[in-house]
């Protein structure tokens, strides 16, 4: 992994959403006031019982939509901070809907379709969730595909969810470049084949997983020099 390179041969530009160009905690964020003191932790709290929720299921062979692990994760996190409040939770699970986009997602979006790269999302998100939260932030009409694991009904970093990327956009996995802030579908990725960017934004350390990234950046906007020929 190197902090810049140039990557040579990509086709595609391929994002996860939620953390990566969405804000996750942009949603209790919005209802600060209403949730209280517990607000920091109800959504670290909320975002590590859907990940562990995705991951479980999918070992289980249990899968169900995204929407119903963000509602049982949050769930979860109300409970344990002893919050009952049903009007809230409607609130909090309504924000997830239109999660704020980080600052640079529009620009870079912008500079890579301008460059001639192709872009999408591909995201354990449902379909429905996702469709709003692209549509609330504006980056409908900068993206190729909105691809979802509805479609494969399993969650990454099952490699079915990867080459749903390459089934859809018809490019070998060695052309996609893949972005993720989520270090744990960065090296899922990786061990897929994508050339990948960690999109390390919160300053973590690095994973203990197979198949190291490619580059690791602090936001996005390295992305088109490092894409574009
Ligand atoms: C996604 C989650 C992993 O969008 O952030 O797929």
């Amino acid at each position: 992994m190197t902090a810049a390179a140039r990557l040579e041969g990509i086709g595609a530009c391929v994002f996860d959403a939620y953390g990566t160009l969405f804000d996750v905690h942009s949603a209790v964020g919005r209802h600060r006031a209403r949730v209280g003191a517990a607000a920091d932790s109800v959504s670290a709290t909320w975002r590590s019982k859907q990940l562990q929720y995705t991951w479980l299921r999918s070992l289980m062979h249990r899968w169900t939509p995204f929407a119903e692990v963000t509602a049982d994760a949050l769930d979860f996190a109300l409970d344990e901070a002893g919050i009952e409040d049903d009007a809230l939770r409607r609130d909090l699970l309504d924000a997830y809907r239109s999660l704020e986009c980080y600052p640079e997602v529009v620009g870079v979006l912008d500079a890579l379709r301008g460059g001639g790269m192709r872009t999408a999302v591909l995201s354990n998100g449902s379909r429905e969730m996702l469709d709003a939260a692209v549509a609330s932030a504006g980056v409908g009409a900068r993206l190729d595909a909105v691809l979802s694991v509805d479609d494969v009904r399993v969650y990454k970093p099952h490699p079915d969810v990867y080459r749903l990327a390459c089934d859809r956009l018809g490019v070998g996995r060695e052309a996609v470049c893949f972005l993720s802030s989520n270090a744990w579908d960065a090296a899922g990725a990786a061990t897929f084949g994508f050339r990948v960017v960690w999109v390390n934004r919160f300053g973590q350390v690095r994973e203990r997983l197979p198949d190291a990234p490619d580059v690791e950046v602090e936001t996005l906007d390295p992305l088109p020099a490092l894409v574009l020929g």
